[in-house]
């Protein structure tokens, strides 16, 4: 088979390096992919937003199947571009993704099925959000309605944050029209974690969860992030709360999108909270999380490519999980997420044993591979336990000399840990 991932991330990488193992693939392609994925995949030079051009290259190569990768193409309708085409897209509809591209569509679709989530009300109007945050005081959380690359979302301490934000959105519009229409929520209390499934309309196969780490420094200090560490499977997400979760959270979702003439087909990404009433939904994502895949796909024994084809045909893929541990650690640039430089040399660690590489803001210049994002790379390592495997990615990151142009948070996965051997 031809196989085609659309993206240039860690995520797809990660991807990448699952389909690259299939004795299905004949040829692999990247698009625009990124600077490691050329010893797994032909990478061609065309824009994940180009949706002419990539149909165009698959119907060129005689593309079988393709994978999307990141959220923006999706709500574009890339996946019903390439249906209407007739090409094999493992992705969901615009009218699908919209789970992800719009909150206030989200928090109305989880209120009508009862899905467990925080309260909120939706608001274009600045003086009723205001009087909306009078009344239900501080923490709050205020979210832009539209797709923000991670950043629309402000976690209010205070009333007058609370307000700031609002003003931001709605007066000073920082999002521009994705922060013209605001959801603003109840502040929920409790442990996140990522639970993934794929899905194809009413079937629905889920993952092992994972824990993605936000915030850009130790301790979870500083700004949100795309996700900058991330391990699976999570010690204190226990088998009950993930079946609730899968029954009262993802299933409920697949076939509420049918209900609503907007069947779902691809991974569905459930950004979940253990609250003391049990996990309630924090938000939806309609694709991959990054970099929780980095640290899932690598514990899957299948083989990814007869994953999605037989979700797609309605089959059960009876998904195998390995009984271990990953965990990755994201290698930033400094500055990230605020600003930061591109095209600088990539550090050269010295890998060991069952520790791992997943490219993402790099690229070649040349021979020499540089950076070309905020988030550089990740290195992951699976092993029987969580420990081993923290303790083998910091010993790979360490090999390094301290490098003042790149930055790592070095507490990934160890607060979980610490309770595990108390
Ligand atoms: P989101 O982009 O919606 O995942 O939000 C980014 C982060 O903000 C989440 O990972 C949470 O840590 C935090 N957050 C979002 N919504 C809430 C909420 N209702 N209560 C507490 N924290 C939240
Ligand atoms: N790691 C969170 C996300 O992919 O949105």
């Amino acid at each position: 088979m031809n196989v085609l991932v659309v993206g240039k991330g860690g995520r797809e990488h990660s991807i990448v390096l699952e389909l690259a193992k299939s004795e299905k693939v004949t040829n692999l392609y990247a698009a625009p992919g990124n600077g490691g994925m050329k010893e797994q995949a032909i990478c061609v030079p065309i824009d994940e937003m180009d949706i002419d051009g990539l149909i165009a290259f698959a119907k060129e190569e005689k593309i079988d199947l393709t994978i999307v990768g990141p959220e923006d193409p999706l709500n574009e309708g890339i996946a019903n571009r390439f249906q209407a085409e007739g090409l094999k897209v493992f992705a969901p509809t615009k009218e699908a993704a919209l789970l992800e591209g719009s909150k206030s569509f989200a928090k109305s679709f989880m209120k009508k099925y009862d899905i467990p989530t925080a309260e909120y009300e939706t608001f274009t109007n600045v003086e009723k959000a205001r009087a909306y945050i009078e009344e239900k005081g501080a923490p709050i959380v205020i979210k832009a309605d539209g797709l923000a690359a991670g950043k629309g979302v402000i976690v209010a301490e205070t009333k007058e944050d609370a307000w700031k934000a609002v003003d931001e959105m709605l007066v000073s519009k920082t999002f521009s029209e994705a922060g013209s229409t605001i959801v603003i929520e109840e502040f929920l209390e409790g442990k996140e974690f990522s639970l993934m499934a794929f899905v194809h309309e009413n079937q629905v196969y889920p993952m092992v969860p994972a824990r993605d780490h936000k915030r850009a420094f130790n301790q979870d200090a500083g700004p949100n992030t795309g996700g900058m560490g991330a391990f699976s499977p999570v010690p204190d997400v226990t088998d009950e709360h993930i079946a609730f979760s899968v029954e009262h959270i993802l299933q409920k979702t697949a076939d509420g999108l049918m209900k609503e003439g907007r069947p779902f087909t691809g991974i569905l990404y459930g950004g979940l909270i253990m609250t003391e009433s049990g996990p309630k939904v924090i938000e939806f994502n309609t694709r991959f999380g990054d970099p929780e895949t980095q640290v899932v796909l690598p514990l899957l024994q299948n083989d990814l490519v007869q994953v999605f084809l037989d979700v797609l045909d309605g089959k059960n893929p009876e998904l195998v999980w390995e009984d271990a541990a990953c965990l990755g650690v994201v290698l930033a640039s400094s500055g990230y997420p605020v600003s930061y430089e591109k095209g600088i040399a990539i550090p050269h660690f010295k890998e060991s044993e069952n520790s791992y590489i997943v490219h993402a803001g790099t690229k070649y210049e040349g021979d020499n591979l540089v950076s070309d994002g905020g988030r550089v790379l990740l290195v992951g390592a699976k092993e029987e336990t969580l420990d081993d495997a923290r303790n083998n990615v910091y010993k790979v990151l360490n090999s390094t000399s301290a490098n003042k142009d790149y930055f790592y948070r070095t507490d990934i996965g160890l607060d979980v840990s610490l309770k595990v051997t108390l």
